[in-house]
Formats: structure tokens, C-alpha cells, sequence
């Protein structure tokens, strides 16, 4: 009988299988060999999901199929949020009298909740609030990490609104194998000055640590805590049950900001329906859908969010830039040097040899150099330009990579300037809790 090569690949595993199984049974109950077991099932689990879904994208993992990208249009319609379109970004042009953030004109953030909503009340003369936050896992932030705290400082200024910002020091010690308690509250402070960085105003921005100051928006964290199911928040972030349990009490904390009362210092309890817009990267959706959910049965208001795209890995456009990763990833510490190197080994779409780019030209789709100018140059003109250039093979990938560089350097020089101007006394007046007494000026 004639196999194919998969049916022979299927009955060697079927036969590693055994083997496996055979193993294990002669190893002795103990604690390792059932934290093997959990491995194995880990692992089986993993490719269940793999084989099963075309793309994953949640807070703790972002991929698409190999050589693939992320399909932006699939996840509004899984998550079931709304695209941004012109007419309202034209209306945040109009309202807010400046030019929409770049990021805003670029689709760059390109999905919402409820977004539409906010502007309606902003134009009836209703404030809102902003929120946001970043889990402290790294010594510095990357370029990702910047981009919903870039567009949240526009945001600020361009609405004259406040900002809270939740740094989670409890989530990331939950969830990592090595940091410490100490360690993640050290690098919350390291993560602020970045924060701090991006240019907060301090009379409109309270920040704060979620260790730190625990007391500020507990009660609510106990409120939807308890209108939360296991078997709700099994079926949106997906816990196993080796899981510690603190994990299970996570989502509450990161769904508490999203409420005025949690902030009675600011908003003084006497504006708990005062909404709430959340600017982040579409993995954090399922927080909110979560909060967004609850919010009716404690009588709140619904947060709003303005969600964006991920700045892509260097390597290819299936997956985000992550800190997990330090190649795939350019930090707000790299020198020039750092940026160079890592900006030529990026995945381009470019041709192998100039006479085939001048043939064909070079395919923007997948060039990671392209992408990211597409983030960080500011100039519509000067991108339009390159886009043509390139695109049509009159332009090589050496002096878009050669631009790339220079872009975002000046965007790290910047950055390094203003963190090395933030003192501890500015973290800790960030981070006091305290009434904001001009924060819609
Ligand atoms: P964290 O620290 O993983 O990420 C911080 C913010 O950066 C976004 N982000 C990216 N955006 C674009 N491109 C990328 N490659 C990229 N990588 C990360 C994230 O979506 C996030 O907005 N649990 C959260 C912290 C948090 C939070 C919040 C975030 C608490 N409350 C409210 C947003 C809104 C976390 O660990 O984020
Ligand atoms: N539109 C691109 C896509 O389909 C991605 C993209 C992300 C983008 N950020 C951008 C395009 C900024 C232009 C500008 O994946």
C-alpha cells in the first residue's frame, strides 16, 4: 500500500505517541513528572489552537500563520467593534480645531467602542476622562509600548481632558516565572519616567500603581469581580486549571480604571457616570468587553476605546513588536548604532538585486522598513512619495532603510532627552493621590 507522506508522518507520531505514554508509566507519581504532564498538554493545547484559528490575538499572545499578517478586518468582526472612518476623524478635526494625530490619519488606530458617543456628549459640552496602562515587564519600553501613550498625550491636549494611567506590577508578577514583587514595582517606576516622557501634562495625569496604591479603586474591583463567572472569564481569556489563581483575579483590576468612582480623589464621587475613553492596541479588547459587559448591572456607564494596530516585529508582519523578543523589537534605550543594525536586518519587500526591484517594484505589504514609516513619518507628502518610489521599483531598499533610521532615531533622541530631564520628585508627584483642580483647562 502506497502512503502519502502525511499518512507516514501521522503513523510515526501515532508510535512516538506510545512511546510517551510507555514512559511516563514507568516514571513514579511525583511532582515532576506531573508538571511534565501539564507541559505536554500545554503543548497540545497550543497546536489545538494553531490548527484551529487562522490568527490569535488577546493580551498575552499575538500571531497570524507563518508568512501571513494580522487581518485587521477579521478581528472587528470577531470582536465585534467598529471601524474608524473618515467622517469621524473629520469630526475630531473639527471639534478639537488641530490636525488629527497622524496616527489617527493613517489608520493606524482603526477600531472603536462607542467612540462616536464620546463626541456626541464632547459637542453637547460633556467631559470624559481617558485611561490607560502598561504592564511593567521590561527595563524600557519599545516602540510599540509608545504608540498609545504618544496618541492618549494628543488626546490630553487636543480635548483639554485628564488621564489615568494603571501601571499593572500585580498582573505582571502573576503572570512571570521570575520577576519578583519588588522587581515589577521597580520597573512600574522605570516605566513611568518613559510614561512621563511622552510629554503628560501633570496637572491633568494621575498615575498610579496597582500594588501601590490598591485602596484607590478596590471597591470596584470587589463590584465586578462579582458579576464575573468563572465560566465567563474561562470563555474570554481562556484559564487552564494548573493557572494560579490570582490570575482569575486580574481582569476586575484592569476593568476598575475604566469607572469615575475608582478615582474618588479626582472625580470626588460626584461624577461616577463621567465617561471613560480607552486608548490601546486591540489586544487589550478583551478587558473591556469584559468591563463592558458588567457596566450596566452596577448602574456605570460603558468605557468607550480607541484601539489601535500593532507596530509590527522586525522580522515579518504576522506577529507584534514584543519585549519578549529583543531582536524583533527596538527599545527607547537603543543608540544610533542598535537602531542601524536592527533596521537593516528587518524584513523588507524589496528585491534581491536592483535590476529585479527596478523590474517589479517592492512589496509594501510585507516591507517592515515601509510599515514602520508609515508610523513615525510625520509627512504625508515625503511617505506618499517614497510609497510611489519604492512601490514602483524606481526606489532600492537601502535608502528607505537609510530614512527609517534617521526617523527613528530622532524619535528615540527625543524620547532620551525627555526622560533623562524626569527626576523621582516628578514620579512621585505623577503618582500623588490628589485632586487635579485644573484638569478640563
Ligand atoms: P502592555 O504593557 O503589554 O502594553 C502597553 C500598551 O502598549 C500596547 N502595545 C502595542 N501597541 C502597538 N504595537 C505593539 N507592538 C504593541 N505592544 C504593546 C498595548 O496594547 C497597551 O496598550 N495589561 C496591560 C496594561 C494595562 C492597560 C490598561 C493597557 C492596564 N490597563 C488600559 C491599555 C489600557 C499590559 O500589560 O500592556
Ligand atoms: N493597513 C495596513 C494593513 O492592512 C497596516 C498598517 C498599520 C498601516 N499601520 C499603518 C498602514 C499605518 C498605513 C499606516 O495591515
Amino acid at each position: 500500500m502506497i502512503e502519502t507522506m502525511e499518512e507516514k508522518a501521522i503513523q510515526e507520531i501515532k508510535q512516538l505517541l506510545q512511546l510517551v505514554d510507555q514512559k511516563l508509566s514507568s516514571i513514579p507519581s511525583s511532582p515532576m513528572k506531573h508538571d511534565l504532564i501539564h507541559e505536554i498538554k500545554q503543548w497540545s493545547d497550543e497546536k489545538k489552537e494553531s490548527e484551529s484559528m487562522e490568527q490569535v490575538v488577546n493580551p498575552y499572545e499575538v500571531s497570524a500563520k507563518d508568512g501571513g499578517k494580522i487581518d485587521y478586518d477579521k478581528i472587528v468582526e470577531k470582536f465585534g467593534c467598529k471601524r474608524v472612518d473618515q467622517s469621524l476623524i473629520d469630526r475630531v478635526h473639527r471639534l478639537t480645531s488641530r490636525d488629527p494625530h497622524v496616527f489617527l490619519r493613517r489608520g493606524v488606530f482603526f477600531a472603536h467602542r462607542d467612540f462616536n458617543e464620546i463626541l456626541d456628549s464632547f459637542e453637547r459640552g460633556d467631559k470624559f476622562y481617558l485611561y490607560t496602562g502598561r504592564g511593567p515587564s521590561s527595563e524600557a519600553l519599545h516602540l510599540g509600548h509608545l504608540i498609545p501613550f504618544m496618541f492618549t498625550k494628543y488626546l490630553q491636549e487636543a480635548f483639554k481632558v485628564p488621564v489615568v494611567i494603571q501601571l499593572t506590577d500585580d498582573e505582571k508578577f502573576m503572570w512571570s516565572k521570575t520577576l519578583k514583587v519588588e522587581d515589577t514595582k521597580r520597573l512600574a517606576r522605570e516605566n513611568i519616567k518613559d510614561i512621563i516622557a511622552c510629554g503628560f501634562d501633570v496637572e491633568k495625569t494621575f498615575i498610579f500603581s496597582n500594588i501601590e496604591h490598591a485602596g484607590t479603586f478596590y471597591e470596584n474591583t470587589l463590584k465586578i469581580g462579582k458579576c464575573v463567572t468563572v465560566n465567563k472569564a474561562n470563555a474570554i481569556f481562556g484559564f487552564a486549571g494548573e493557572d494560579p489563581v490570582g490570575k482569575m483575579g486580574f481582569p476586575p483590576v484592569q476593568a476598575a480604571p475604566s469607572f469615575a468612582s475608582s478615582f474618588q480623589h479626582l472625580f470626588l464621587g460626584k461624577d461616577n457616570n463621567l465617561r471613560c475613553l480607552i486608548p490601546c492596541a486591540i489586544d487589550q479588547d478583551p478587558y473591556f468587553r469584559m468591563t463592558r459587559d458588567v457596566a450596566p448591572r452596577l448602574d456605570y456607564s460603558k468605557p468607550a476605546l480607541i484601539e489601535s494596530k500593532f507596530l509590527p516585529s522586525l522580522k515579518a508582519m504576522n506577529g507584534k513588536m514584543s519585549a519578549s523578543n529583543p531582536n524583533s523589537a527596538i527599545y527607547v534605550t537603543d543608540t544610533t548604532k542598535d537602531i542601524k543594525k536592527k533596521v537593516n536586518s528587518a524584513f523588507s519587500g524589496g528585491k534581491d538585486n536592483s535590476t529585479e526591484q527596478e523590474n517589479a517594484g517592492a512589496d509594501l505589504e510585507v516591507d517592515i522598513p515601509f510599515k514602520y514609516l508609515s508610523f513615525f513619518l510625520d509627512d504625508d507628502a515625503e511617505l506618499e512619495h517614497i510609497k510611489k518610489e519604492y512601490g514602483e521599483g524606481r526606489m532600492l531598499s537601502g535608502p528607505v532603510k537609510q530614512r527609517l533610521t534617521e526617523v527613528l532615531t530622532e524619535v528615540v533622541e527625543k524620547h532620551r532627552k525627555a526622560r533623562a530631564a524626569v527626576t523621582d520628585e516628578m514620579v512621585n508627584a505623577f503618582m500623588a493621590v490628589r485632586p487635579l483642580p485644573k484638569m478640563f483647562d
